[in-house]
Order: C-alpha cells, then sequence, then structure tokens
C-alpha cells in the first residue's frame, strides 16, 4: 500500500516535471529555429516531454480510479454505479456494463413468468415512465442453465433479483443461487408492485419482511441486499426489520404506484390499471427516503430513483448513499452509467477529491 501511494506521488511529481521540460522545449525551439541540431535537440527534448507527461497523467488517472473502488456487503465493485434490476433484463436489453460496477437482473421467481403481457409501458414526459411488466423471466433453473454463463463474459459482478410468492420460495430462490460462483450476490425483492401475489405485500410490513430476509440468509452465504419499496407510511421501520433480522444492505427505492389515462378510450393505459412510476419524478422522494434510511440503519445503502446525469448521483451520495443504481435513464440512453462513472472521475478531480468518502452524507443533519 505504502509503495502504492510511493508511486503515484512520484508519477505525480514526473508529470509536472515533463510538463516544464515540455515548455522549455518548446520555448527553445523558436529560439534554435535557425539551428538545425539545435532545432532537433529541442524538439526531442519536447517529445520526452510529452510521453513522460502522458505516461504520468494516466497513472494520475489511476489513481483516482482506485478511489470510486468500492465493496457493497462484500461485492467488490471498481465503481459505486450499478445498472438497477429491470434495465439491462438478463442482458437482453442494451447496456454498456463496461464502467458500472454490478449489474442486477431483473426479478427471478421460481417457475418462469410471462409478466403482463400487453399495455405494459407508458411514456411520460421528461424521461419518466410507468411499467406494469411483472416479474417475465424464465425461472430461476433455466437463469443458471442458460443465461447466467453467458451474462458472466460481462466480467462485472452479477446481483441475482429475487422475487417469492410466499416465504418458501425466497428460500428456494435463494438456495438454488446459492451454487453458482458467478452470482456475486441477491437482491432480495419485497417491493415488486405489479405482481397478483408475493411482491410489494412482504415489503410493507416491517415483520414479514423480516421473516423472509432470516428465511433467505439461512438458505444462501451470498451477500443479500434487501430492497425497500417506497409505497409505505414509514420505510425506517421496514428498513430497521430487515436489518436486524441479518440483511448486507439495503436498496432503495422501487418504482411508486401510479396510473395513467388515455382520453380517448378513457381507460388506463396499463394493463393492468396500476403501474410503478420511475424516472426523475420520483427523485426528490428517493433522495428523501435514502436520507431517513441512511439515519435509521448502519448497513450499506445503493440509492436510486431518477438518477440521470452525475449530478444526480452525487445528491444520493450527499444524502448518505453508498452507491447509486440506474434503471430508467437507460431506456433512453445505453450508455449513461458509464457516462455517470466518468462524470465521477471529472468531478472528483475537479474538486481534488479522492474519494467520494469526502462527500457522502454531506446533506444529512440539517433538521
Ligand atoms: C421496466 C422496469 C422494470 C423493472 N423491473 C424490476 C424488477 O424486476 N425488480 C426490481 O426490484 N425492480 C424493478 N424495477 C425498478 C427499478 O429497478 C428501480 O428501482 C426504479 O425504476 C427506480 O429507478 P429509476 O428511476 O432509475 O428507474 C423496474 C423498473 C422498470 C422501469
Amino acid at each position: 500500500m505504502h509503495s502504492l501511494k510511493k508511486l503515484f506521488t512520484e508519477a505525480l511529481q514526473i508529470t509536472e516535471v515533463a510538463k516544464v521540460i515540455c515548455l522549455c522545449g518548446k520555448s527553445l525551439i523558436i529560439k534554435n529555429r535557425n539551428t538545425l541540431v539545435g532545432f532537433l535537440g529541442c524538439a526531442l527534448c519536447v517529445g520526452f516531454g510529452q510521453t513522460f507527461a502522458m505516461l504520468g497523467s494516466s497513472v494520475d488517472r489511476a489513481r483516482f480510479a482506485s478511489n470510486l473502488k468500492t465493496s457493497i456487503a462484500g461485492i467488490m465493485m471498481k465503481a459505486p454505479v450499478l445498472i438497477g434490476s429491470g434495465a439491462y433484463g438478463f442482458g437482453d436489453q442494451p447496456s454498456d456494463c463496461s464502467k458500472i460496477g454490478a449489474f442486477v437482473t431483473k426479478g427471478l421467481t421460481l417457475e418462469r413468468c410471462i409478466g403482463n403481457c400487453s399495455h405494459v409501458y407508458s411514456r411520460l414526459p421528461h424521461g419518466n415512465m410507468l411499467n406494469s411488466v411483472g416479474l417475465k423471466n424464465p425461472g430461476v433453473r433455466d437463469f443458471i442453465k442458460d443465461i447466467l454463463p453467458k451474462l458472466s463474459e460481462e466480467g462485472v459482478p452479477i446481483i441475482a433479483n429475487i422475487c417469492g410468492g410466499t416465504i418458501e420460495e425466497y428460500a428456494e430462490l435463494a438456495k438454488l443461487l446459492d451454487t453458482p460462483r458467478s452470482v456475486a450476490g441477491l437482491e432480495v425483492n419485497i417491493s415488486c408492485p405489479n405482481v397478483a401475489a408475493g411482491g410489494m405485500a412482504f415489503g410493507v410490513s416491517p415483520e414479514i419482511g423480516a421473516r423472509v430476509v432470516e428465511a433467505v440468509k439461512k438458505s444462501s452465504r451470498k451477500p443479500m441486499i434487501v430492497k425497500l419499496t417506497p409505497n409505505v407510511t414509514d420505510i425506517t421501520k421496514i428498513a430497521r426489520a430487515v436489518e436486524i433480522a441479518g440483511a448486507d444492505a439495503i436498496s432503495l427505492i422501487n418504482t411508486l404506484q401510479g396510473m395513467d389515462v388515455d382520453i380517448e378510450s378513457g381507460r388506463s393505459t396499463l394493463d393492468p390499471v396500476f403501474g410503478g412510476l420511475s424516472g426523475p419524478a420520483i427523485q426528490p422522494i428517493s433522495l428523501r427516503m435514502v436520507y431517513q434510511v441512511r439515519k435509521a440503519v448502519k448497513i450499506p445503502l445503493i440509492g436510486m430513483g431518477g438518477i440521470t446525469t452525475t449530478e444526480d448521483a452525487l445528491k444520493f451520495f450527499m444524502v448518505g448513499a453508498d452507491a447509486v443504481a440506474i434503471c430508467s435513464a437507460l431506456y433512453n440512453d445505453p450508455s449513461v452509467a458509464g457516462k455517470v462513472v466518468d462524470g465521477l472521475f471529472a468531478y472528483m478531480e475537479q474538486k481534488g477529491i479522492k474519494s467520494l468518502e469526502e462527500i457522502k452524507g454531506a446533506a444529512l443533519n440539517q433538521e
């Protein structure tokens, strides 16, 4: 660690020295442009200077890169930016995974589920959306057999999002996903608003939420992230209950229940009638909830809800999130998560910040 630090310090010094060599060389070229030897000597000097400056700045960049590395519930990530559940499906929707910290699958159930069939998306203005997709998925066994091997080739930690109709189903899902090494962790979805049984029903009761967590904990050694619903009166009660029951981290928020109406038909645009609202419109609510939950629990938090830009992500870190996830914005721009990672590097460089720890929780304790 010490020698690495020394290397970085030296690299920074090299960058500065190289820049000076470069500048001197350039001014000498102007002075010596009449003598061939002088000109060539100085041009060589500029070349060396620029090469060293480039070397120095790439090490410099690596220094910042290492500072975005994080570990959430023991899952090592190269950046604290995740692709949230639903955005990348099972690898079948376009998304650039090259810079992100982890990828969360769409919700998995024990058996194959066809989800809701038609009228499942309603695009709203300003990048917002309503969806009633439900839990369309191939079932956990086919996922492990056919999809997981291909997904692992992305070289990014895979977090499996699971949703049961009963507590026993959650336990069974966790047990089946405990074996594959390429599953880095579980996201226990006790918050899906678009299913007839289970889903959100588990996430609105602290007692039942805790029982799901205990059952999953008994069935799996994988790190467990519990995903909370915003469709509750007091989210902190659920957060505390799942922390006590053994959750390793919490992710929040899932979508808010909403609806839209087609004024030609006079009917809901979605089938079933209600759907989950996501995108920029829900951001103030998710920020408020991450803020509240940060004060209520000690385990790591993954904040999400309406993140489209680096500035949005920074707000989540400032209310105490340890990582962020992006979902709806990826439907408009598959490379948005990578852009947010780049933006975080740029922000840290510009502000001279060595780690996001320096800004984490900055907006807390203002009441
Ligand atoms: C089309 C769609 C499908 C989703 N599917 C899931 C899912 O299967 N499991 C889950 O936990 N969350 C699911 N979500 C919720 C997102 O992961 C996220 O919590 C929510 O959309 C808020 O983030 P956003 O505003 O960045 O989209 C889905 C969201 C959308 C838009």
